[in-house]
């Protein structure tokens, strides 16, 4: 079976340096960190830094959020224009107060038909479009069906679905169930599974119990990138080795520094650094240590002590 993995927009990780290390470890599709829509329109210098990318990392696909459909046509038109990304994705699920209270982000979902304008005014730019939805708001109004109908007949080619509900937060079950329904009600759009996949096993849960082909690593490619290979592996049941994990810290603080100034690549990096860390054995007062890290020297070397080298 051809299976596809793609790496989730997730906002405060997956930047250049991490979708760059993604794909060296076999992400097939890359989504930028959320972009504001309304930010594009105002010719926003730290919204067009979200937007740059190298040529290794496509296909990529730009994720918009905003609330008003002419807002995405613009950003949409001029992101096309500039930076020429695979395709672009609307964000129907962030739970973010802020972002809820202005109306964006999950609180979409009260309004199928305003997705629906919002995918035809993201279209004109002429790319494919997306949208990326959880199951509902709240249990009592799970209507993942209508979004994915008005997303569809204003011509999504791509539906995401996060298998919980905004209420669900980033912890409840995933819903199988419902992903399940989406595929068999738009067999001709490509379905995307999203939610709980951490580990190859996961993996084979998501494709087996949903019957896409198409899934969506988000959290579990922290501290962890090379689970799209890992999973692949897998799949074929091929034998697979991690890669060492020194080296790919090394590589992604390369990564880090080479993208962003450094006065910003290391802070940045400290959460990243959490995620590596997390699980192994003796690494507390590492850990410790590297939150506190101001320079790259003084990483470098709580590095080498800690993994010997
Ligand atoms: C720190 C963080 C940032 C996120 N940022 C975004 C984002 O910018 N856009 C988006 O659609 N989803 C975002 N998400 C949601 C993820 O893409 C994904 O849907 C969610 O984490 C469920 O997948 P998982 O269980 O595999 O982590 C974010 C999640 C987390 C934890």
């Amino acid at each position: 079976m051809s299976v596809t993995l793609s790496l989730a927009p997730l906002a405060g990780y997956t930047d250049r340096a991490f979708r760059t290390l993604a794909k060296e470890h076999g992400a097939d599709l890359v989504y930028s960190e959320m972009i504001s829509a309304k930010a594009v329109c105002f010719s926003d210098a730290k919204t067009r830094e979200l937007a740059s990318f190298g040529e290794v990392e496509r296909p990529i696909c730009f994720q918009l959020f905003g609330r008003e459909p002419q807002d995405f046509e613009i950003a949409a038109k001029t992101l096309a224009r500039d930076f020429s990304p695979e395709g672009f994705d609307v964000n129907c699920g962030c739970p973010v107060p802020k972002i809820v209270k202005s109306g964006e982000g999950s609180e979409l979902m009260r309004s199928p038909a305003l997705i629906g304008h919002i995918v035809t005014a993201t279209k004109k730019a002429g790319l494919p479009v997306s949208v990326k939805l959880r199951l509902g708001v709240d249990e009592e109004h799970k209507n993942v069906l209508d979004c994915a109908r008005a997303a569809s007949e204003s011509g999504a080619e791509r539906i995401i679905v996060h298998g919980r509900t905004r209420e669900g937060g980033f912890s409840a079950p995933i819903d199988f169930a419902s992903i399940a329904r989406v595929r068999e009600e738009f067999p001709n759009v490509e379905i995307v599974a999203n939610g709980g996949i951490n580990t190859p096993a996961d993996a084979r849960e998501m494709l087996e119990k949903t019957g896409v082909t198409h899934l969506m690593i988000a959290r579990g490619a922290l501290g962890h990138p090379w689970l799209f290979d890992e999973i692949k592996a897998d799949l074929d049941a091929r034998p697979f080795v991690a890669p060492d994990l020194y080296e790919v810290i090394c590589h992604h603080l390369e990564l880090a520094c080479t993208f962003k100034p450094i006065s910003r690549a290391l802070p940045e990096m400290r959460s990243q650094l959490a995620f590596y860390f997390k699980g192994q054995r003796g690494a507390a007062r590492t850990r410790e240590a590297l939150m506190r890290a101001t320079s790259r020297a003084q990483i470098d070397t709580l590095l080498k002590e800690f993994f010997n080298r």
